[in-house]
Parts: C-alpha cells; sequence; structure tokens
C-alpha cells in the first residue's frame, strides 16, 4: 500500500515510521526541506538506538528506511492510497492543502487527518468528495503509543470507515473509534484530570507534590496531573483544555483554570522553559508532598469519581462504546486501569454518592452526575466491557 504522509514534525515523523515499519511504501512531504532533513536524521537515530537495544537488527532497520522516500511537492502523493495529515492546527491552511491534494489524486485514495482539536466534518466539506476523508488522530510518540483513535465525519463513507479500521489494526495499532466531537474520547475524557487538580489546589486543599503524590502513590497513575502538565507543556495544556471548553459552548465542566493561564502567560511551560508547577533548574529542591494518607484518599476519590462521570457521559452521549472509551485512556494515555473498569470496581452506587456529595457542597453545574450512573445505579446494573 502507498501512504502519504503530509508535514514531517513530531506527528508526522513518528506516523511514518509506523506505516514503514508495517511494510507501506511510504512519501513524506513537508513545505521545508530543514523538516525533511530533521525527520530522515531523526528517524536513523532512533532506529539506531532500537539496535542497541536489541529490538530489532541491521537488516530491520534498512528495510523501514528503504520504505521511506521524502519528497518536494504534494503533487508527489498522487499514488497514496492513504494520505494522513499532520501539519499546523489550522483549518484554513488544511483546507487547502486538501483541495490541492484532492486535485492529484484518484477518486478512491482516502485523505485522514491527524488534527487534535478541528472537527473532520469541517476539513471533509473543503473536497469535492468529502466521502473519503476520516480523521486518524495518533498519540505522541506515535510509534510507541498503541492508540489510535479512527473519527468518522458525518460524510464519511462506510467503506472508508472499515478500510482505515482494518489499516489500522494492520499497523498493529489499537484503534478505537469516536464521534466527531471536540477532544473526541482522551482529550475529552481525560479534562478532569488536570481540571480538578487545579481546582484541588486553587481551594487551597494541598499543594502540587501532594496532589501528584496521590494520583501516583494511591491511584497508580504514571504521572500526577502537575507533572505532566509540565511535561506537556503548560502552553500546549492549557490551550487544549480552553479549545475544548469554548467548543462545548462554555460548559463549566470544562473550564480552563486561571492558575494554568497564568503559568503560561509567564513562561513557565513546564519542563522544556525550566520552570513550570515545578522548578527544574539544576539546583532546584524537589517538592515534598504531604503524605497524609487519608488527605490523599480524599484527592484521589475527587479527581477519580470526577474522571468515572465524564467517562460514564461520553459513553451516555454515543461517543463511544464502553470498551473503546476504557482502551482509549489505557493505550493513548497509559491510565492504569479502564475508568468503567474502575466504576464497576468501586461501585456504581460509589460513583452516584461521591458526585452528589460534590454537587451538594459546591451546587455547581460542574458537578452533576451523569444520568447514565443514576439510571444504571437505580437498577443496580454494571458496564458491560466486553
Ligand atoms: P509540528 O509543528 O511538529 O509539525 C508540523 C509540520 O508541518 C512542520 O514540519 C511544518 O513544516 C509542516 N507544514 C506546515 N504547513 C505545511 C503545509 N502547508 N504543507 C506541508 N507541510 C506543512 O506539529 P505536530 O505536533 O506534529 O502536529 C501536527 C498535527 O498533529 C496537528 O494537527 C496537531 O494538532 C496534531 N497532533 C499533535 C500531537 C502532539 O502531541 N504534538 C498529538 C496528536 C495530534
Amino acid at each position: 500500500m502507498n501512504v502519504g504522509i503530509i508535514g514531517c514534525g513530531t506527528m508526522g515523523s513518528g506516523i511514518a515510521q509506523v506505516a514503514a515499519t508495517a511494510d507501506c511504501s511510504v512519501m513524506v512531504y513537508d513545505t521545508k526541506q530543514e523538516a525533511l532533513d530533521t525527520s530522515k536524521a531523526k528517524l536513523e537515530k532512533v532506529l539506531s538506538r532500537l539496535i542497541e537495544k536489541g529490538r530489532i537488527d541491521e537488516a530491520e532497520k534498512n528495510r523501514i528506511q528503504g520504505n521511506i522516500s521524502y519528497v518536494n511537492s504534494l503533487k508527489d502523493l498522487a499514488n497514496a492510497n492513504l494520505t494522513i495529515e499532520a501539519i499546523v492546527e489550522n483549518l484554513e491552511i488544511k483546507r487547502k492543502v486538501f483541495q490541492e491534494l484532492e486535485s492529484y489524486q484518484s477518486q478512491d485514495a482516502i485523505i485522514a487527518s491527524n488534527t487534535s482539536s478541528l472537527s473532520i466534518a469541517s476539513i471533509a466539506a473543503s473536497l469535492e468528495n468529502s466521502e473519503r476523508v476520516i480523521g486518524v488522530h495518533f498519540f505522541n510518540p506515535a510509534p510507541l503509543m498503541p492508540l489510535v483513535e479512527i473519527i468518522p465525519a458525518i460524510q464519511t463513507s462506510e467503506e472508508v470507515k472499515n478500510k482505515v479500521v482494518q489499516i489500522i489494526s494492520d499497523w498493529k495499532k489499537v484503534g478505537v473509534l469516536a464521534k466527531d466531537t471536540p477532544g473526541f474520547i482522551v482529550n475529552r475524557v481525560a479534562r478532569p484530570f488536570y481540571g480538578e487538580a487545579l481546582r484541588i489546589y486553587e481551594e487551597g486543599k494541598a499543594d502540587f507534590a501532594t496532589i501528584d503524590w496521590a494520583l501516583e502513590e494511591l491511584g497508580g497513575f504514571r504521572m500526577g496531573p502537575f507533572q505532566l502538565m509540565d511535561f506537556i507543556g503548560n502552553d500546549v495544556n492549557y490551550t487544549v483544555t480552553e479549545t475544548v471548553f469554548k467548543e462545548f459552548y462554555y460548559d463549566p465542566r470544562y473550564k480552563p483554570s486561571f492558575t494554568q493561564k497564568r503559568l503560561a502567560e509567564a513562561g513557565y511551560l513546564g519542563r522544556k522553559s525550566g520552570k513550570g508547577f515545578y522548578d527544574y533548574g539544576e539546583d532546584s529542591k524537589k517538592a515534598t508532598p504531604k503524605k497524609d494518607e487519608e488527605l490523599g484518599q480524599e484527592i484521589l476519590d475527587r479527581v477519580l469519581v470526577m474522571l468515572i462521570n465524564e467517562a460514564a457521559d461520553a459513553l451516555f452521549l454515543n461517543i463511544a462504546t464502553a470498551k473503546d472509551i476504557d482502551l482509549a485512556m489505557t493505550k493513548g494515555v497509559n491510565y492504569p486501569k479502564g475508568l468503567l473498569a474502575w466504576a464497576n470496581e468501586k461501585g456504581i452506587d460509589w460513583c452516584v454518592n461521591k458526585m452528589d456529595a460534590l454537587y451538594n457542597e459546591y451546587h455547581e453545574d460542574r458537578y452533576r452526575c451523569s444520568p447514565l450512573l443514576r439510571k444504571m445505579n437505580k437498577e443496580e446494573a454494571i458496564f458491560n466491557l466486553s
């Protein structure tokens, strides 16, 4: 199969590696020669490291590199059966590129976007034949993260959807189907991990280190929320939250935090700038958590129940199946357990009671319990994850 990649920054380069490893013939295009050179050099480094670790041999490295060509013209993607776009997150630019691409390709070629925040319907609308446009949302780093969200637009044909589901599975990735709604699955369901942690901090209940300790040590999350925000970058993470909030017509559940906004404004972006919630300077002291089990459990329960509520509501609104919602969070962002499986374990009554207690305390719409949890509680049902 011939695969075209448009834009070879962080994501395009990773996706090209995935497709080439699966033995596709990959053509990578970027407007900047420098980006093409960097992408090629980065792949050389990544594959050499895999040899050092004993994961692949020299022949495999040559095979993967031999499957990729770097091209300077969009016209060179004329024969691609599937093209994945990973350029700047700008609707107008993406539309222009798609229109030009359509003029070179045959009608049955599939065109996909790796967009995180634009609607697939709006991108598809730029084409004469919008039935062949679909979202394929990889996670960074694409060669390592198993998850790919597959997002058919309302225009996408059933045939294109089925073909892409098959391709993603052939590429040995975990594909989940998501409705074309803001944040798809992961970027929607994960919001409370950051938002509720920030809120707990803002209320003065605990400091960053204590909240991170609670989620990591007691919850089993790989990184606490503040460490993770510093890792992602406070500018990037804040922008995602703000976009999701606006796209949901200002639903208070997704309200961004001033704490993070100020950090982004100040240039305290996290690891990449040397300072964020934490200080990463050479002689900076490591922040110490207050290891109070009771407080830690309270923090964990509050963030967890908000995450479960969000996952349940995504299911309630048919964003994805229960199984795919749980897969998305474990395979896309390394959650220790699927949130709906976690809800079954904790008990649906526990979830409803916790949400109601939060609502009773604050009387904010942010803490409204999902109607699905309430209904399940009445019926003594559990989530079916098969
Ligand atoms: P990036 O900035 O690393 O790379 C973008 C590349 O596109 C650059 O090399 C640039 O030269 C090239 N480019 C810009 N305009 C172009 C055009 N008209 N034609 C051809 N090439 C062009 O960006 P990144 O982070 O790889 O993101 C790309 C897309 O993937 C965005 O839509 C983003 O929302 C999405 N995404 C990003 C993730 C991330 O963690 N960085 C995760 C999942 C999706």
